[in-house]
């Protein structure tokens, strides 16, 4: 989740630039640069690491430590960018911004450009020279080819040929008073200031400086000018809008908008999960996992699968596993990572092992990936950090693209790392032939359709969820209960509630209650059981009859047309209808909300919990 920034006006512009970044530093970014245009040039500066890089490359004096500073270059229009690198390593050549073969245009883009590969074959066949590694530069050299003196026009012709999830901006050195931006589901905003304006992916970047803000839609775009913007829609027809005034204060600018870092991280899994399948799903009936590097004789002959991972990573692969063997028919051993690590595992040459680790830091995650490294496995690491120890101790990496997540509780890294195992089994059941092309292509339509069930469920289930909270948050004890694919979520929405409302809550196999938990259940007791679609939901539905006749209150998470769910439950919180191996990806959202709102309900600091870290790098 890259940030990007745009100013033109009557004021040099380089400071400015740059103080916007430092607002969307909260986005994450492992690299930075800014274009400057004057006299019909532009001049670039790119740095590697923290914006400290970036004003050192430029010349900008950090507050005062004395070093030498170069003027402020009295250039009134330019373009900046943090980069959560995606696609190309973390290098100067592939920070922001770009340019085209004569660096007349220069573009910043935030999000991911699906059909770039083609892209760059063609234009590289028409003699278009690429310096970056990056899916973003394409967008440069397709706006040089359709450059005829109207910048707008380039840049809607240009929008029309690409495809992905994103938003841009771009200038051109002819035309030292015009911002072009678009925008395809990644955030655009437009700050209005008096003979300026900004374009930005968060107001918190122009917010010091005006809070004019004109909210970009998607399929629009924008050109602004000191004297403001005017819209219009990939087809070029105008588009009318006012800009809104922002109340926001600093801190709650600095959560862009949000009261917490992990309310806001809730509403990004929308964008992150498309992110995080976006260019692996480039065709209807094909996945593309090319970037893993690991040879398909590998997958094909591959004795078995081990996933070795801590807390909410490790409930992710357990989702994982269950949708591998699924459709892979390949068999896949779970374990928590610190175990593995003590317990001198079989493992060998011809078993994939994957490490699955947000922060790509956890010191018992690598620990288990290195162990089995040693015997001779392969080892995947599965992470969100590009760069990390997690990297230098795999075979080969798969990115989740959740950008940097501040919360210590996770959630978009959750979501998106389910998506990278839904990618994965698809992936290994491809290249193993164990499903047919049809239901392949069915597969990958409905895993491409879980970013807008995500947000249909955000924006659907939250009044039903502060209404259990409202109700339950002075509990003693949450239980929870699923079965099949629905126990690793019901694990994950437990964790969450322990973590951040300190609610002793634990996830049980709905099968394993007449065994012991059932003893825990009185009157005042909730229980949260995930009953959506599943081969055995029948069961599902005999355990909370079980329950509800010891009293105990039932919330069900349920899949949308289930009738007999909510006959069987006290509240049926209902989710949009997906195949059921995909259901959990949505069906964590109401358990994240719920421990959310009762942490909340309860004044906890839900983005720092005591007693808990966001890495754990200690053994
Ligand atoms: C989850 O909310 C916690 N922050 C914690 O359990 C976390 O998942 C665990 O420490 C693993 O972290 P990792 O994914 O960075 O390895």
């Amino acid at each position: 989740m890259c940030g990007i920034v745009g100013y033109v006006g009557k004021r040099p512009c380089r400071d400015l630039l740059v103080a916007g970044l430092e607002k969307l530093e909260y986005r994450g970014y492992d690299s930075a640069g800014i274009s400057l245009l004057e006299d019909g040039r532009i001049d670039t500066v790119r740095a590697v690491g923290n914006l400290a890089n970036l004003r050192a490359a430029a010349g900008i004096e950090p507050d005062g430590d004395g070093a030498v500073a170069v003027a402020a270059p009295p250039a009134t229009i330019g373009l900046a960018h943090t980069r959560w690198a995606t696609h190309g390593r973390v290098t100067e050549e592939n920070a922001h911004p770009h340019g085209d073969c004569s660096d007349a245009v220069h573009i910043v883009l935030n999000g991911i450009v699906e059909n770039h590969s083609e892209l760059r074959a063609e234009l590289s066949e028409q003699g278009h020279v690429f310096s970056s590694e990056t899916d973003a530069e394409i967008v440069a050299h397709l706006i040089e080819r359709n450059y005829d003196g109207d910048l707008t026009e380039a840049v809607r012709r240009s929008f029309n040929e690409l495809r992905g999830h994103y938003a841009f901006a771009a200038m051109h050195a002819e035309q030292p008073e015009t911002l072009v931006a678009a925008r395809q589901e990644c955030p655009l905003i437009v700050g209005l200031g008096s003979d300026e304006a900004f374009i930005a992916s968060a107001i918190p970047a122009f917010l010091a400086e005006t809070r004019r803000a004109l909210i970009i839609e998607n399929g629009e775009i924008v050109t602004v000018t000191p004297e403001g913007a005017s819209i219009t829609d990939a087809a070029g027809n105008p588009v009318e809008r006012d800009a809104d005034q922002v109340e926001w204060d600093e801190d709650t600018a600095e959560k862009g908008g949000y009261a917490t870092f992990m309310r806001k991280e809730i509403d990004e899994q929308p964008d992150s999960v498309a992110e995080t399948i976006a260019d692996r799903l480039p065709d209807r009936d094909r996945v593309d996992l090319s970037e893993l590097e690991i040879v398909p004789e590998f997958i094909a002959g591959m004795r078995r699968i081990v996933i070795v991972a801590c807390g909410t990573s490790y409930h992710a692969g357990l989702v994982g596993r269950y949708a591998i063997e699924q459709w892979a028919r390949v068999p896949v051993e779970m374990d928590i990572a610190s175990e593995y690590r003590y317990r001198d595992p079989v493992v060998g040459e011809d078993d994939l092992v994957i490490g699955i680790t947000q922060s790509g830091e956890t010191a018992d995650t690598l620990a288990a990936m290195r162990l089995a490294r040693e015997r001779g496995a392969k080892v995947l690491a599965l992470t969100n950090v590009m760069g990390s120890q997690a990297t230098r101790d795999a075979d080969a990496v798969l990115y989740t693209r959740a950008g940097l997540e501040i919360g210590v509780a996770a959630t978009k890294t959750f979501t998106t790392q389910v998506a990278a195992m839904y990618l994965l089994g698809l992936w290994v059941a491809q290249h193993r032939g164990t499903i047919p092309d049809e239901r392949l292509a069915e597969l990958i339509a409905e895993l491409k359709a879980i970013p807008h069930k995500i947000q249909e469920t955000l924006d659907s289930v939250e009044d039903q969820v502060k209404a259990v909270a409202r109700a339950e948050h002075e509990g003693r004890f949450f239980l929870y209960l699923g079965r099949n694919i629905g126990l690793p979520i019901c694990l994950e929405g437990a964790l969450k509630m322990k973590e951040i409302s300190y609610i002793p809550s634990d996830a049980y196999a709905a099968g394993e209650m007449k065994h012991g938990p059932i003893a825990l259940l009185d009157e005042s007791t909730p229980v949260v059981c995930v009953a959506t679609e599943s081969p055995t939901l029948e069961k599902m539905l005999s355990n909370m009859e079980e329950v509800r006749a010891r009293g105990a209150d039932v919330i069900a998470i349920a899949t949308e047309g289930s009738p007999r769910v909510a006959e069987a439950s006290d509240l049926a919180i209902e989710i949009p209808r997906t195949d059921w191996v995909l259901q959990p990806i949505v069906a964590i959202l109401p358990l994240q909300l719920l421990a959310y709102h009762v942490a909340r309900m309860l004044g906890l600091n839900v983005d720092q919990p005591r007693n808990l870290a966001k890495t754990v790098t200690v053994e």
